[in-house]
């Protein structure tokens, strides 16, 4: 028996998903079972777009980024004549990798192993006592080329040489985001943490915002998260979700709430970094001129930082967050002061992943490109601010209750329809026979 997620979602939107009249269910085991993982890396991971970078991480000539996904590595690299290129990490002699991590002032591509190089274009150039091979044309060694893009500020790669164009596959998402001119943002950091769940498990926490009133209560006096509308396209799904009121689910809350659970929780934005510094609330003002308030101090805050006018944006460009999930494993938070990627890979087994974080700003047109601050970091020292962090606190204990025998399936409401959406993605990309040990 193969589980199908009823319904079409495509094309949708949260209320009509909303209205199916029993939880969805998905079985337990695809976040648990070893030979699900197993046809994630068969069928999934060598087809999918992937965010290998931002383009900061290979901005100028003989800069490359090593990007992993499960037993894979491909290197992205920026050759000597400008043009961005991805190649398999192998060498064509006897497969050693080429290179590992990232850097700058890269000059050929040379195998440490017994020293064949190539050009940064991919092109074999030298074979040390290359007579002892007979005939050997450099032409018939190019390295092994992955498919690579750009949209925004970021670099996505794809394993898979026949699949769509990116722009195709990234749906509406483009259009979508026009307004927010992504491409102007600079990576400052990416940060790659272990952690000990299934990478669905870490990505389905970024999928919904149901669990605020459960792991994020600061929130609730600064963010609606009950009316908030969601769409899916195909492999895109998104959320656009208004900060600066508080939630539904409270009763009461006074402006004074609201003014303290948004320095709380992004008071970064404002330019105040300690909750106790909160002081009163703005005069008097409540609701949307309230929000137009928490606007203007944000492009103030902005300008005196980073020198960037963000007139341009209005209230709710800059208060309405816009959440996007694309298939399998990204999510981008943007709002017009804001872009946050936060995206998962799959670890050593199926109970781990790497959880990846990049945080961007908005330059000013034309300034010199970012050197991001790339490194990976212990789960225990990880510090990502008050939400992301209690997302990654909660997300281990997520995955072992998984595990409870008799615990067979996940029911998700309408609201948890991007994560629905991961379903029935995997469901298109891996065959149903490769789900047959299903339970119903
Ligand atoms: S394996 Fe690379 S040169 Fe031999
Ligand atoms: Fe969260």
């Amino acid at each position: 028996m193969v589980t199908t997620i009823d319904g079409e979602l495509s094309g949708s939107t949260i209320e009509s998903v909303s209205s199916a009249a029993q939880p969805v269910r998905v079985p337990a085991s695809r976040y648990t079972d070893p030979d699900f993982a197993a046809a994630e890396l068969e069928h999934v991971w060598p087809r999918v777009w992937q965010i290998a970078c931002s383009i900061d991480h290979v901005s100028e000539p003989g800069d490359w980024f090593e990007y992993t996904v499960g037993p894979w590595s491909v290197l992205v690299v920026r050759g000597d004549d400008g043009v961005l290129r991805a190649f398999q990490n192998v060498c064509l002699h006897r497969g050693n990798e080429l290179c590992r991590g990232t850097g700058r002032g890269l000059t050929e591509l040379r195998c440490g192993y017994h020293r064949w190089a190539w050009t940064l274009r991919g092109e074999l150039r030298e074979v040390p006592s290359r007579r002892g091979f007979g005939v050997l044309r450099n032409d018939d060694y190019p390295l092994i080329e992955v498919r690579v893009d750009t949209w925004g500020p970021l670099v996505w790669i794809n394993l898979d040489p026949d699949a769509d164009e990116l722009a195709i596959y990234l749906d509406e998402m483009p259009a979508d985001a026009a307004w927010a001119d992504l491409h102007q943002f600079r990576c400052s950091a990416l940060v790659s943490t272990d952690l000990a769940c299934n990478w669905k498990t870490l990505i389905d926490g970024f999928s919904e915002t149901y669990h605020v009133q459960g792991i994020h209560r600061e929130m609730l006096p600064m963010v609606d998260d009950v009316n908030s509308p969601q769409v899916i396209w195909t492999h895109v799904g998104k959320l656009e979700q208004p900060y600066g009121l508080p939630s539904p689910r409270l009763r009461d809350v006074d402006q004074q709430q609201v003014w303290e659970g948004f320095i709380e929780v992004m008071g970064g934005r404002i330019g105040i970094h300690d909750a106790a510094e909160a002081g009163p609330a703005p005069d008097a003002e409540s609701g949307e001129a309230f929000r137009d308030h928490l606007a203007e101090l944000i492009r103030d805050e902005y300008r005196r930082r980073h020198g960037v006018d963000l007139s341009r944006f209005d209230t709710r460009r800059l208060l309405d967050m816009s959440q996007y999930n694309v298939f399998p494993n990204v999510t981008i938070l943007v709002f017009g002061d804001m872009l946050q990627i936060v995206k998962s890979r799959p670890g050593a087994d199926v109970d781990h992943c790497i959880m990846d974080v990049m945080a961007f700003d908005r330059g000013v047109p034309d300034a010199a490109r970012s050197d991001p601050v790339t490194l990976t970091v212990a789960k225990d020292d990880v510090d990502l601010g008050l939400v992301l962090n209690q997302d990654v606190g909660n997300i281990e204990g997520a995955q072992r209750g998984l595990h409870q025998p008799g615990f067979t399936h996940l029911s998700l409401s309408g609201e948890e329809c991007r994560i629905i959406n991961l379903h029935r993605n995997l469901e298109r990309y891996i065959p149903a026979p490769a789900r047959s040990g299903e339970q119903p």
